[in-house]
């Protein structure tokens, strides 16, 4: 068994565009532990600990998805209490997001996996374990990614370190 989850792809240049949004949620929070730079990515459809066959069945099934590419303007800085991280968001939803999100959770479903979330909501974590006891929500400055590719990834741990690795990559189609 492995746990995996769908999530869309950034590239690593993308990662690092997001690095300056991590310092500023630390400047919020110093004793936030940092999200790795290559672990950065935007989940779709958290499954938990799936099979080889369902595995193989997820990556087919997600094969069938159409979609053309889009973009995303990141521009929110705000916090989940729990678990307790801090995170980047879009404030405007883009539908092409929503609309992939819904395709990827159908096979998901039709999988026989459920949804542990009331509902879905896009986000970047930045940081982890963030020790904090107010809410906030801070608009900064936009921040556009273009969307070319999602993923189902790998999470495991090695050497005690967690790391996010794709184990197959979807691409979205030209617009
Ligand atoms: P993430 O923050 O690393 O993307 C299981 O709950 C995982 O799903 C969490 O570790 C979190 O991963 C992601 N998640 C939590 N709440 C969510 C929500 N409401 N919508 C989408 N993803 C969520």
């Amino acid at each position: 068994m492995q746990r995996l989850f769908f999530s869309l792809k950034f590239s690593h240049a993308q990662q690092q565009q997001l690095l300056p949004y991590q310092q500023q949620a630390l400047a919020i929070c110093p004793d936030a532990k940092a999200v790795a730079s290559g672990n950065l990515h935007l989940t779709l459809f958290f499954l938990g600990q799936t099979d080889s066959e369902q595995q193989q069945r997820l990556i087919s099934a997600a094969g069938r998805i159409k979609l053309a590419q889009f973009s995303i303007t990141l521009d929110t800085l705000s916090c989940f209490n729990k678990p307790k991280i801090l995170y980047l968001a879009p404030s405007q939803l883009p539908d092409a997001l929503l609309q992939l999100q819904q395709q990827v959770s159908e096979c998901c479903l039709a999988e026989g996996f459920s949804d542990i979330h009331d509902k879905y909501r896009p986000h970047i974590t930045l940081a982890r374990q963030a020790r904090y006891s107010w809410k906030f929500k801070q608009r900064v400055a936009p921040l556009m990614l273009d969307v070319s590719e999602f993923a189902l990834y790998l999470s495991d741990n090695i050497n005690g370190k967690v790391r996010y690795s794709p184990l197959h990559i979807y691409r979205l189609g030209l617009v």
